[in-house]
């Protein structure tokens, strides 16, 4: 397999979840950056006007210049109609015409943020598994299997993770083990397929919506006030500063596959 040169991420495919805003909006402006021209991201999300701004910013920005193709799907990927119009937006593809598919599994949403006894509705557990966890298994392997292993094409795997995969957090638990789940099912992944790159990616606290629902809507108080005080302490982080060590991670490669991998250890 050709080895990648660190300063790009070679003639790719390059998949979004969540892209419309957010963590997922900045990974595709700084991945279009660092893509050779003919590369192609598939961009997705529910907000059509959203990733069709983002589109027409791509295509005026260097890399669109250059020849990067940014197309959108517009999806809600909590069903499952949802999951198989970005695979079938993916088959439009073929493989001998990139040497990187790179998937990055990165929508997600915070679901209910209340105690754990209080979740009595299985519907509602259902409906926040079905997006949060069943949608970025599915997905992954409609793309992998679309784009099966070949000589020459490498296949990086992103999970855009949390460090609340790895600790519980009062009221919490809808994303806590939704985060737990994504995370255990992709290094099974990695574990099953050596020649895949999988990496869950925790990006850390970042100033986006979700973190306005978090400081907002969360049950717990002790919880809601530290999520305020990081917002009124400015210790949030930028998607742009987290988003440049996830592509830091792409371009040097060095992870090892499954790992769960913080924004702080990079
Ligand atoms: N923010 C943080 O502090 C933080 C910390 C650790 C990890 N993370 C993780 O980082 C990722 C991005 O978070 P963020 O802060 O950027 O969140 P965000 O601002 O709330 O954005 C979420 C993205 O997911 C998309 N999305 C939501 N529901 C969807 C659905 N049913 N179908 C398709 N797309 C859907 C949204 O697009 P539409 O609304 O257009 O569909 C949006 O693009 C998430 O996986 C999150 O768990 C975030």
């Amino acid at each position: 397999m050709q080895a990648l040169d660190a300063k790009d991420l070679g003639r790719a495919l390059c998949i979004i979840t969540g892209a419309s805003r957010g963590f997922g909006r900045t990974t595709a402006l700084q991945i279009s950056e660092l893509v050779k021209p003919k590369s192609v991201l598939v961009l997705a999300a529910r907000n059509a006007e959203a990733l069709q701004t983002l589109q027409a910013e791509l295509a005026a920005s260097k890399a669109g210049k250059a020849g990067v193709i940014v197309k959108y799907v517009v999806a809600d990927l909590g069903v499952k109609e949802g999951v198989e119009s970005v695979v079938k937006a993916v088959k439009l593809h073929s493989s001998e015409d990139f040497d990187h598919l790179i998937l990055v599994n990165n929508a997600g949403s915070l679901g209910a943020l209340r105690y754990a006894k209080t979740l009595t509705d299985m519907a509602e557990v259902t409906s926040y598994m079905a997006f949060n966890l069943s949608s970025a298994v599915c997905l992954t392997a409609g793309v992998l299997e679309a784009f099966p292993r070949r000589e020459g094409l490498r296949r990086t795997v992103v999970n855009v993770s949390s460090r609340c995969a790895l600790e519980p957090f009062q009221s919490w638990g809808l994303y806590c083990s939704g985060k737990a789940a994504r995370d255990m099912m992709f290094k099974v992944l990695a574990l099953e397929s050596p020649d895949l790159r999988v990496v869950n990616y925790s990006p850390g606290p970042l100033d986006t919506g979700m973190q306005l629902e978090a400081r907002t809507l969360t049950e717990d108080d002790s919880l809601r006030n530290t999520f305020a005080d990081m917002f009124s302490k400015g210790k949030l982080l930028t998607c742009e500063a987290s988003c440049a060590k996830l592509t830091t991670l792409l371009l040097k490669d060095e992870y090892t596959s499954g790992a769960h991998v913080d924004f702080y250890d990079v």
